[in-house]
C-alpha cells in the first residue's frame, strides 16, 4: 500500500448548545486546531516517545501542558481506532498537535482530536469522504468521545450550524446543516479556568418540569427560524435556556454579569458555550464593542481570561495529504542535533523556542557549527553543478538548491515555487555586449553586475527567506504566520502562507507602503492590519502579537529566514562559477538581508567552495541611517533613529539585525554608506533605463556603488555586484519621480 508522507488535519473549534439547543445544536468557529502525522520510515519505528508533540497556541495554559503525548493521546487513540476498524496497519508515526484551542473550555477540543484523528486515518488509507459520507462519521466519532458529544463532532466535522439528533428508526445519528446569516460573527471571552464537562453534566438535574421543557423548544425552534431568515431581533429572543445554563452559573456566578454585559453593548445573543467556561456572544456590526464590553466585565468581575473575535467556520475540517518526500533524508542528521544559539551569550535553546530572542534580548540563531563539514568544497561544488542541469523543483530552486547547508532538519517538506534562479546582469562598461553597459557609465565601473533579485517569484528577495521559514512554520505545525513588513515582507509571506493553506497577518505601517507590495499581500488574502505608526512600532507590535497569540513569526528575526537567504550567497558564487567579485553591494533596512548574506559568504569560505571572500557593502538611506552612523563611530555606539525617506522599503529606524549585520561587516572587512533620496532616484533612473528596472530601495545599491567609486573607495577596475532587492513594479509611484530626477542630471545616461 502505498502510504502518504504527511497528513494535515485542522479542526475547528464548536460552541455547543447556542442557549435552547442542549446537546443538539453546534456552531463552528473560525478557532483551529492543527494536527500533522508524519508517516515515518521504518528504521523509525523505535523510540518514538513523545508520540505526540503539543504546541500551544495559547502560551502557558495547565489544560494544555496536561495533554498526554503517548499513546493515551485521544488523537492518536482515535486515529489507530479508525485505522484498526478500516484494517489498515498502523504505520510508524510522529504527530504534531497545534492547539488553537484550549481544553476544558466548552470549545470542543476533545472533538477536535477525534475529528481529527478520525479524517487521519481516513486519509492514511486512502479515503477522501464526500460531505455526505462525512455526515456518516458521526455515529462513528461519538463513539469514540467518550463524552458522546454530537454536537462539538458534528459541527467540526462538517461546518457551519449542526443540528444533531438520534435517529431511533436507524440507529444512527442524523446531522443537518441548518442555515444562518452571512455577517454573523462570534465574540468569545475564554476564561483561564477550565471547566470539567463531566462534573458539569453531573450539576444538572436528572428530569425537568413540563413547562421548561416546552421553553427550549420553543426557543429552540424560534433561535434556527430567527437565524434561517437572518431576524437577528428573533435570535436575541430566542437564546434563553433552562436546561443547563442556570444549574451551571451555580459553579460560575459571574456568569449571568458577563451575559448581560455582552448584550448590553449589542451581542444579539450570548451564552454559555458548552458547559463552559467560555462565552459566546453572536454579534453582526458592534463586534468591537462587545469584545471591549466583555472585557471589562471581566476585569470588574475579577475573572482571568482572554477575549477572541473569531467568524464562523463554514466548511468544517480540512484534510491535505502529503504524497511529496521529505527534501532532506531523513536520517541524514537528527532534529534534536539541532538547537538555537544566541551569537551574543552563546546560550542554547532548543527550536521550538519559537519567540527567537534570548532572555539577553538578543535574535537567536539556528546554529550550524558542523553542518556540511563532512565533505570538502570541491564535492560540494560539483554537488550543486550537477543540480543545475535537473528537472526537479527542489534542485531548480535557487534556494532548496543549497539544502543540506541550509536546512539540516529531517523531514521538512518544502513549500517552493521554486525561487531563486534570479539574473545577473553584466552592466559594466566593459562589458557593453547586452545593452546593460550604461548602468557601468552611470556608476563609472568598468566590470559591474546586477544581481536581481526582484526576479523571485513574488518580486523580491524576500522570497528566499520565505520559502525557507513558511517550510519550517508547517514543519513546526504553525497554523497561522505573521509579519511587520514595509512591504515586501508581506507579499512574500502572504503567498507562501497561501500555498501552505496558513493563516497569514501582516501589520503594516498605515499609509507607508508601496501600492504594488500592499495589492500583493490584498490578493494573496492576508488578514491586513494597519499599524498607526513606523515600521519600528509595527515590528514591536508583532512580535507583542505573536508572543500572546501563539502566531508563528515570520519577520527576518526568524533564523530560518535568515538561512533562506543565505542562498542569495551561494547562488551568486556559483553564478561566477566559484570565483570571487571583489564586492558585493546590497540596500539595508532591518538588516537581515546584510547579515544572511554575509554569513553565507562566511560559511562558504569556511566550507571550501571559495578561496577567499568578497566585501560587504551595506547602503542605507540617508534618513533611515542608523547602521551607518554606528559604523562611522567604529561599532561602539547604536542610537536608533526616526526613519524618513523615499524609499519606503528601507524606511527603518531599529534595525532587528544590527548585531549579526555588524559582525559580517566586520568579517568581510565591509563597510557601510549612505546615500541620500536624490542619489537614490537618480541611481533608480538609470537602471530602469536600460530596461532592467527596479523599486527605489534596490537602486540604493548602485547609488552606493556610484558614490563609492567617486570617492576612490572603490577602484573603476574591480568586479562589483550590486544587489537589486526588488521589482520595478513594486512601488509605481516612485518610477515618475526618478524620471523627474534625471530631467537635470542624468543627461550622459539619457
Ligand atoms: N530592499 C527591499 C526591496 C526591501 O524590501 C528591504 C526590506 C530591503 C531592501 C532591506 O533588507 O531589511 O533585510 O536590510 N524590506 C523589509 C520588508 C523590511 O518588510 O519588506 P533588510
Amino acid at each position: 500500500m502505498f502510504l502518504p508522507s504527511r497528513v494535515t488535519v485542522r479542526v475547528p473549534a464548536t460552541s455547543a448548545n447556542l442557549g435552547p439547543g442542549f446537546d443538539c445544536l453546534g456552531l463552528a468557529l473560525k478557532l483551529y486546531t492543527t494536527f500533522e502525522v508524519e508517516l515515518l520510515p521504518v528504521d523509525m519505528a523505535h523510540d518514538r516517545e513523545p508520540l505526540v508533540e503539543i504546541f500551544s497556541a495559547w502560551g502557558d495554559d495547565p489544560a494544555i501542558d496536561a495533554l498526554p503525548t503517548d499513546h493515551r493521546n485521544l488523537f492518536y487513540q482515535t486515529l489507530t481506532r479508525r485505522l484498526a476498524d478500516l484494517a489498515v496497519p498502523v504505520p510508524a508515526v510522529k504527530v504534531r498537535a497545534s492547539i488553537g484551542i484550549p481544553p476544558g473550555r466548552g470549545l470542543g477540543s476533545s472533538a477536535t482530536a477525534v475529528i481529527g484523528g478520525l479524517l487521519a486515518a481516513e486519509a492514511i488509507a486512502g479515503h477522501t469522504p464526500s460531505e455526505k459520507q462525512r455526515a456518516g462519521l458521526v455515529d462513528a466519532a461519538v463513539a469514540l468521545e467518550h463524552g458522546s458529544h454530537s454536537d462539538n463532532v458534528a459541527a467540526a466535522l462538517l461546518g457551519g450550524l449542526v443540528v444533531t439528533s438520534w435517529d431511533e428508526r436507524n440507529s444512527a445519528w442524523y446531522a443537518v446543516r441548518a442555515p444562518l446569516p452571512a455577517n454573523l460573527c462570534a465574540v468569545l471571552f475564554v476564561p483561564v479556568f477550565s471547566m470539567d464537562t463531566i462534573a458539569g453534566r453531573e450539576l444538572l438535574p436528572g428530569q425537568y418540569t413540563k413547562a421548561d421543557a416546552v421553553h427550549n423548544l420553543g426557543h429552540l425552534a424560534l433561535l434556527l427560524a430567527a437565524l434561517a431568515v437572518g431576524d437577528l431581533k428573533g435570535v436575541g429572543a430566542a437564546m434563553n435556556d433552562r436546561f443547563h445554563e442556570p444549574y451551571r452559573a451555580r459553579i460560575f456566578p459571574q456568569l449571568p454579569d458577563l451575559l448581560a454585559a455582552a448584550r448590553s453593548a449589542g451581542a444579539h445573543g450570548a451564552c454559555l458555550s458548552g458547559s463552559g467556561s467560555a462565552i459566546l456572544a453572536l454579534t453582526t456590526e458592534r463586534t468591537q464593542e462587545v469584545a471591549s464590553a466583555l472585557a471589562r466585565a471581566a476585569q470588574s468581575l475579577n475573572i482571568d481570561g482572554r477575549v477572541v473575535i473569531a467568524g464562523l467556520d463554514h466548511c468544517g475540517a480540512t484534510v491535505e495529504i502529503d504524497q511529496c518526500k521529505p527534501a532532506v533524508e531523513i536520517n541524514s542528521s537528527s532534529r534534536e542535533e539541532v538547537v538555537l544559539r544566541c551569537a551574543t551569550c552563546a546560550r542554547h535553546f532548543p527550536l521550538e523556542r519559537t519567540d527567537y530572542r534570548c532572555a539577553c534580548g538578543q535574535p537567536l540563531d539556528v546554529a550550524l557549527d558542523d553542518v556540511g563539514t563532512a565533505m570538502d568544497g570541491h564535492a560540494w561544488r560539483q554537488r550543486f553543478d550537477e543540480r543545475l542541469s535537473s528537472l526537479h523543483t527542489i534542485d531548480r530552486s535557487g534556494v532548496w538548491r543549497f539544502r543540506e547547508l541550509l536546512l539540516p532538519l529531517p523531514g521538512v517538506a518544502p513549500i517552493t515555487r521554486p525561487e531563486g534562479q534570479t539574473n545577473l546582469y553584466p552592466a559594466g562598461r566593459a562589458q557593453q555586449c547586452n545593452g546593460h553597459g550604461r548602468v557601468g557609465e552611470f556608476t563609472g565601473l568598468d566590470r559591474l553586475w546586477l544581481k536581481h533579485e526582484g526576479e523571485n517569484p513574488t518580486g523580491s528577495f524576500k522570497d528566499r527567506g520565505m520559502t525557507v521559514g513558511v517550510s519550517v512554520a508547517r514543519w513546526l505545525g504553525a497554523s497561522a504566520v505573521a509579519c511587520a513588513s514595509t512591504g515586501n515582507t508581506s507579499a512574500s509571506m502572504a503567498a507562501y502562507a497561501a500555498q501552505a493553506g496558513l493563516r497569514a497577518i501582516v501589520l503594516l505601517p498605515q499609509g507607508k507602503v508601496a501600492a504594488g507590495k500592499l495589492s500583493q499581500a490584498i490578493a494573496y488574502n492576508a488578514e491586513i492590519r494597519q499599524v498607526a505608526g513606523d515600521f519600528d512600532r509595527a515590528m514591536a507590535d508583532v512580535e507583542r502579537m505573536c508572543l500572546d497569540e501563539g502566531i508563528y513569526l515570520l519577520n527576518s528575526l526568524n533564523p530560518f529566514r535568515i538561512l533562506g537567504q543565505q542562498s542569495l550567497a551561494f547562488e551568486l558564487l556559483q553564478q561566477f562559477a566559484w570565483d570571487v567579485p571583489d564586492w558585493i553591494v546590497l540596500p539595508a533596512g532591518n538588516l537581515g538581508n546584510t547579515s544572511a548574506l554575509g554569513m553565507g559568504l562566511l560559511r562558504a569560505h569556511r566550507l571550501g567552495l571559495v578561496d577567499r571572500l568578497p566585501r560587504i557593502v551595506s547602503v542605507q538611506a540617508a534618513g533611515a541611517n542608523p547602521f551607518y552612523q554606528s559604523y562611522l563611530d567604529g561599532f561602539s555606539s547604536f542610537h536608533p533613529v526616526k526613519a524618513q525617506t523615499i524609499a519606503t522599503a528601507i524606511n527603518i529606524g531599529d534595525p532587528v539585525s544590527y548585531l549579526r549585520a555588524k559582525s559580517v561587516i566586520q568579517a568581510t572587512n565591509g563597510l557601510v554608506a549612505q546615500v541620500t533620496d536624490e542619489e537614490i532616484l537618480q541611481a533608480k533612473a538609470a537602471v530602469d533605463r536600460v530596461g532592467i528596472g527596479c523599486e527605489p530601495a534596490s537602486a540604493a545599491s548602485v547609488a552606493g556603488v556610484k558614490q563609492l567609486v567617486s570617492r576612490g573607495v572603490i577602484q573603476s577596475t574591480e568586479r562589483v555586484v550590486a544587489v537589486l532587492t526588488g521589482n520595478l513594479l513594486k512601488d509605481p509611484d516612485a518610477i515618475m519621480l526618478a524620471h523627474q530626477a534625471t530631467r537635470q542630471t542624468l543627461t550622459g545616461v539619457s
